[in-house]
């Protein structure tokens, strides 16, 4: 019996010692954070972005940085056409972050006319940014709208993103803002603000940029953190979070967006689930689209996200969500939920990305089309009855997958594949001498086969 003890305490005890190691040798990756270089502020009002204010459409924040203490800020707004220039007052905030300080700033732009092009210039301390400008969309309800989403931008430093967005706006000049599936810098860090600046430079001055957060945009630790300056920046978060969740819901013609932080402990997502069914059951929109950064249906694993999904999925659905726009696995999916007799139904479910990084899936059949290793983005355009999901290569321009969602009045919804004839991407560059590979390269060739795509 003594012997038994012993056997099984000596067991019990190297169990924990090895957990304990495999914890120690993985802190850095769970738990660590690269160190932020020192870095000065601006001295000029830099990094302006436009972006969203409330919940109504005809508003507008502009942030940026200038300095490290707080002086007299105003954004200089006028027509175009010509009337007053105004002096919007902005409210200053110094950030301080591991290895640096620097003066924030956010003007509320209300009550702005429809279908009207303005200029407006950030200032502060008698220090102004160029003139950059804007224009809001007509006040019809039912007229076409378009914007763009990106999944992960999450860029190197000295990335493509600003490439690739400006191409994209050269092919869609219809887009009337831009959407982001959180990871929009690599790290907290300012060196990686610093290349989303870059990124969205001459574009995020002239449309609205709205992202979610993604688990890169926050501090890792035991309990990770969301630093303050990611709201300075994405400043709708400033008067819409819930408690200390970042969430925020845009009416926008007939289209309501709503954005959840899924990054959260399950106890901040029961409230986000609160402050989404109230938002979702309120709303009279036509078109009701959720971005969150993790996919419900995970393409990485089986196990993953499942605390999501156990927590918004229902709702999505019962709720009827037309469209959830999703990110963080670095590979592209399309799914659709699916009505008792097989017929397709929404929600339609996208993971997307437009990152360098890729990564390895697991080709779950549930899902209808992937793409590997290509950066892509999303059209979406709302017109009348119908809902259109294009999804573009972003290197090529290309049409990579296409779908409608079609709600005629008084009728069940339909989903239309139109991508059905365009090949899938499934090209993994990957050395094939590695294990690791060898076993990927396997997986994509029984996807394929199953499919019936042609294998070499
Ligand atoms: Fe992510």
């Amino acid at each position: 019996m003594k012997k038994k003890h012993l056997i099984a305490g000596s067991c019990s005890l190297l169990v924990v010692l090895s957990l304990a190691i495999w914890i120690y040798s993985r802190y850095d990756v769970w738990f660590g954070n690269p160190p932020e270089k020192p870095y000065l502020p601006p001295q000029r009002p830099e990094r302006v972005l436009l972006t969203f204010g409330t919940e109504d459409e005809w508003t507008r924040n502009v942030s940026w940085q200038c300095d490290s203490v707080v002086r007299e800020a105003f954004v200089r707004l006028a027509e175009e056409e010509g009337g007053d220039t105004l002096l919007i007052p902005a409210e200053g905030e110094t950030f301080r972050s591991r290895n640096g300080v620097s003066a924030y700033y956010v003007a509320r732009l209300r009550a702005l006319k429809p279908a009207t092009a303005y200029r407006y210039q950030a200032c502060t301390d008698g220090k102004e940014s160029p003139w950059y400008g804007f224009r809001t969309q007509p006040a019809s309800s039912n007229r076409a709208i378009s914007f763009l989403y990106m999944g992960d931008v999450q860029d190197t430093l000295g990335g493509k993103a600003n490439h690739y967005l400006k191409a994209a706006l050269q092919r869609h000049p219809e887009i009337e803002f831009l959407t982001c599936g959180g990871d929009i810098v690599e790290r907290p860090m300012d060196s990686y603000w610093g290349e989303l600046f870059r990124g969205v430079d001459s574009i995020g001055q002239t449309l609205p940029l709205l992202t979610v957060t993604g688990n890169h945009d926050y501090l890792k630790g035991v309990i990770q953190k969301l630093e303050r300056r990611f709201s300075l920046v994405f400043s709708y978060f400033l008067d819409s979070m819930i408690g200390e969740n970042q969430v925020f819901t845009l009416r926008y013609g007939n289209l309501q967006l709503f954005c959840l932080d899924s990054n959260r402990e399950l106890p901040y997502l029961l409230e986000q689930k609160q402050w989404l069914e109230s938002k979702l059951k309120e709303s009279s929109a036509q078109w009701k689209v959720v971005i969150l950064h993790h996919p419900l249906y995970s393409i990485k694993g089986a196990m993953n996200n499942l605390i999501q999904r156990y927590v918004f999925d229902d709702l999505l659905r019962e709720e009827g969500v037309d469209l959830v726009l999703q990110a963080h696995e670095h590979a592209y999916a399309r799914m659709t939920a699916h009505r008792p007799d097989g017929t397709a139904q929404p929600p339609v479910y996208t993971v997307s990305h437009c990152s360098p990084k890729h990564y390895r899936i697991r080709f779950d059949k549930q899902f209808d089309r992937y793409g590997i290793s290509g950066r892509y983005y999303q059209l979406i355009r709302l017109e009348d009855d119908t809902l259109t999901v294009a999804t573009h290569d972003a290197y090529t321009g290309s049409l990579y997958d296409k779908l409608q969602l079609v709600k005629p009045e008084g009728k069940e919804a339909q989903i239309i594949d139109l991508g059905k004839e365009i090949p899938e991407y499934l090209e993994f560059h990957g050395d094939p001498k590695r294990k690791k590979n060898q076993r990927y390269l396997e997986r994509i060739r029984e996807y394929k086969q199953w499919r019936g795509i042609a294998t070499e």
